[in-house]
């Protein structure tokens, strides 16, 4: 079993040293906020992750994982350091590694000879090599310490499974000894283990997450086709399903694709396919019909409304960029709702996870603690994320609660005939 730092105890990091430590290891996860760091070491866990929460119980327990401030405490006695810091997307649309820089100079002086260092975060092409420059250039015997690429796959809300049971472990190194070094952190799960060069391991991810969000977006697109030509999408999507070649997965319409990886993923593949000098039009024509479907959603909500939003009460369900996650990041629920709120609706919001922070993000609207508050006076009620607790709320009382029983199931989250004859009028996405 390895002594293991984790730098960066976010979402990415918190999981992927919650689940080491549950397989064996010795985990050290630094973070900068102290805050976090000390509610962790009470056993708090500040993001709502299935699963997460027991692993850092046991963790704490077993003393296989611990919290400290700063990336140096945390990586001196480490045999390998996981970078798990944010990349956001820097104003051209490109992976800003400031932070996977920064991390890199302050550990470099600290680390022992042979110590691996591991790049969990989303980096672009060529990061590896970079965080191997950096550490030469700043202290560290860099003939003595290994740069790996390994990036996650986990996605938010089952990333503890996701961990536990991937389909795959990436891991990019040009050191074959140093590759096995990493694979064996991983060798008590069940799944095959990739070595590859480290661009490919990097671009495996980028790869990975711009077909998914093509999936969405060519969903999104027979949707709107469907609804054109009186075809239901649903059906459609079950035909194409059953083809092994295409799958099910990830064949969910709806108002387009949001959260912290897909829009700022695609953005970053984008900007190094133009200074590679490719013409990535495809990519660019799958963030369009994204962007595109979220306003589609704003032209529903305007014609069900009689064609204006100004002065219309608005009922929200689900803000969140996908279920059971509390997360609003580049969600496109709140993208629709300050859009409608620029259209001069007034809109009052409810989200199981909801809490004080989406009373902040949520600023001129609403936020209720309750389904039926939310549609209370409403004249359109939007679905705009898949809760599963949407499905079986009493719906003769949501028209009661209405001024005028008029749902858009931005999900198709219900069924249109149940609507329909408890009196809604009800649009789905690509149902005709
Ligand atoms: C994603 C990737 O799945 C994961 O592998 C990567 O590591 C991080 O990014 P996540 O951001 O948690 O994970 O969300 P995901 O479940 O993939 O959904 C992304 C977005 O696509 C959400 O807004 C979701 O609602 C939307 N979506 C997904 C659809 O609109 N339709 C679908 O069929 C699937």
């Amino acid at each position: 079993m390895s002594r293991v730092a984790i730098i960066g105890a976010g979402y990415v990091g918190l999981t992927t040293g919650a689940c080491l430590a549950h397989l064996g290891h010795t985990v050290v996860c630094a973070d900068i906020d102290e805050e976090r760091v000390a509610r962790l070491t009470k056993g708090e866990v500040p993001i709502m992750e299935d699963g997460l929460f027991d692993l850092v119980a046991e963790g704490l327990e077993s003393k296989r994982l611990r919290f400290v401030i700063g990336a140096a405490t945390a990586a001196k006695t480490a045999e390998f350091v996981f970078l798990c810091v944010p990349t956001p997307q820097g104003d051209d649309g490109s992976a800003d590694l400031s932070f996977v820089e920064d991390v890199a100079r302050e550990i470099a002086p600290v680390l022992r000879p042979g110590t691996v260092i591991v790049n969990k975060s989303t980096m672009p092409v060529g990061s590896t090599r970079l965080v191997q420059r950096i550490l030469g250039e700043s202290g560290a015997t860099i003939d003595a310490i290994g740069v790996a690429s390994n990036p996650e796959f986990l996605r938010e809300g089952t990333s503890v499974r996701d961990f536990l049971h991937p389909n795959r472990v990436v891991i990019g190194c040009d050191d074959p000894k140093i590759a096995v070094r990493v694979s064996d952190l991983y060798k008590s799960l069940d799944a095959p283990i990739l070595i590859t060069e480290p661009a490919s391991a990097e671009m495996i991810k980028y790869a990975s997450n711009a077909f998914l969000a093509t999936k969405i977006s060519f969903v999104n697109a027979i949707a709107n086709l469907c609804e054109a030509v009186d075809a239901d999408v649903r059906e459609v999507v079950m035909g194409m399903g059953y083809d092994n070649r295409i799958g099910f997965e990830f064949l969910n319409p709806g108002p387009g694709y949001g959260g912290s990886c897909f829009p700022k993923d695609t953005a970053a593949l984008l900007h190094a396919s133009d200074l590679a000098g490719y013409d990535f039009s495809l990519l660019r024509g799958v963030v369009e019909v994204n962007r595109a479907q979220h306003e589609r959603m704003i032209e529903k909500t305007r014609r069900l409304a009689g064609g204006s939003l100004n002065g219309v009460p608005i009922g929200v369900w689900g803000l969140t960029f996908k279920a059971n996650t509390d997360d609003l990041r580049d969600s496109p629920a709140v993208f629709v709702v300050r859009r409608l709120l620029e259209e001069g609706a007034t809109v009052r919001c409810y989200d199981p996870s909801a809490d004080e922070r989406a009373s902040k993000v949520m600023a001129g609207t609403e936020v209720v603690s309750d389904p039926y508050e939310a549609a209370r006076g409403a004249q359109v009620l939007a679905v705009l994320t898949e809760w599963d607790e949407f499905r079986w709320l009493d719906f003769a009382r949501v028209r009661e609660e209405m001024v005028s029983p008029t749902v858009l199931d931005a999900r198709n989250l219900l069924e249109p005939s149940t609507m329909r004859r408890l009196g809604f009028n009800y649009e789905g996405i690509g149902r005709s």
